[in-house]
């Protein structure tokens, strides 16, 4: 698979390319990255990737130009424009990424794109949630980190990942590790018993009584089996 980010702040890539999950997936293979610096297709000697805006008003808007170039130069590849007003990313739009081939990340800035990029990309608009932040930047990293870690291979363990909060649409159970007891805490028995099959129905006991208190919503829409839906009749 791979991440195509376009932003005018390459250098912001640097330290999450060099460390971390998508690092270990490019080391790996498994990974391909390009970050393409949308100053490299400005038209002017200045390099310019904005301007004010038409009808006035406050701050500036990306020029349509260098992005519509850039994303031709980079071919195909399906287009992500992050943006507030995009659908709400979650575990399951990360599912469905994973399965693309290619992901071209546009990252904003200021008041955001000229129309025009929308219009002629058609791009999938994603937010990372109801907030606005300064740039496109860090949800597109963390979009491509929830994508990537989904990929057979670059998480040590695909079980792991499985487990997660949200990948069934459970949250996650606790974890413990060492020492067994700190200041008085000590790890639940179950978990220092060895008895596999009794750690597995705690976790997942677990699992659907943080779902349960903190997420009740999620159990709408949960994968639940037969043992599952029994459990959870014994905690409601
Ligand atoms: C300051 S924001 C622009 C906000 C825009 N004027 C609006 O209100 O919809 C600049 C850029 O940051 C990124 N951005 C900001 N909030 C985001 C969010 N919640 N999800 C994804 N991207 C976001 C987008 O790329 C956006 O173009």
């Amino acid at each position: 698979m791979r991440f195509d980010f376009v932003t005018i702040f390459p250098r912001m890539f640097d330290a999450f390319l060099a460390e971390g999950v998508i690092a270990r997936g490019v080391k790996q293979g498994l990974i391909e990255v390009g970050v393409w610096d949308l100053r490299d297709y400005a038209s002017d000697r200045h390099r310019s990737t904005d301007d004010e805006a038409y009808g006035g008003g406050p701050g500036m808007v990306m020029l349509a130009e260098p992005v519509l170039r850039c994303v031709d130069q980079i071919g195909s590849g399906h287009v992500v424009l992050t943006s507030p007003q995009g659908r709400r990313f979650d575990q399951s739009v990360a599912k469905e990424l994973a399965t693309k081939e290619r992901i071209v990340l546009l990252c904003g800035r200021y008041e955001g794109f000229d129309q025009r990029v929308h219009d002629a990309l058609q791009p999938d608009e994603i937010s990372i949630g109801d907030f606005v932040v300064s740039g496109g930047e860090l949800p597109a990293m963390l979009f491509a980190d929830a994508i990537g870690r989904m990929i057979e291979g670059v998480v040590g363990n695909i079980g792991s990942v499985e487990e997660d909060s949200f990948f069934r649409g459970l949250l996650d159970y606790p974890h413990y590790t060492r020492p067994e007891e700190l200041r008085g805490m000590r790890v639940p028995d179950v978990l220092l018993s060895g008895h596999h099959e009794k750690i597995r129905k705690w976790r997942k006991e677990q699992a659907l009584r943080a779902t349960l208190s903190r997420r009740p919503e999620l159990l709408e829409t949960a994968e639940l089996d037969a043992e599952a839906r029994k459990m959870l009749e014994k905690l409601t």
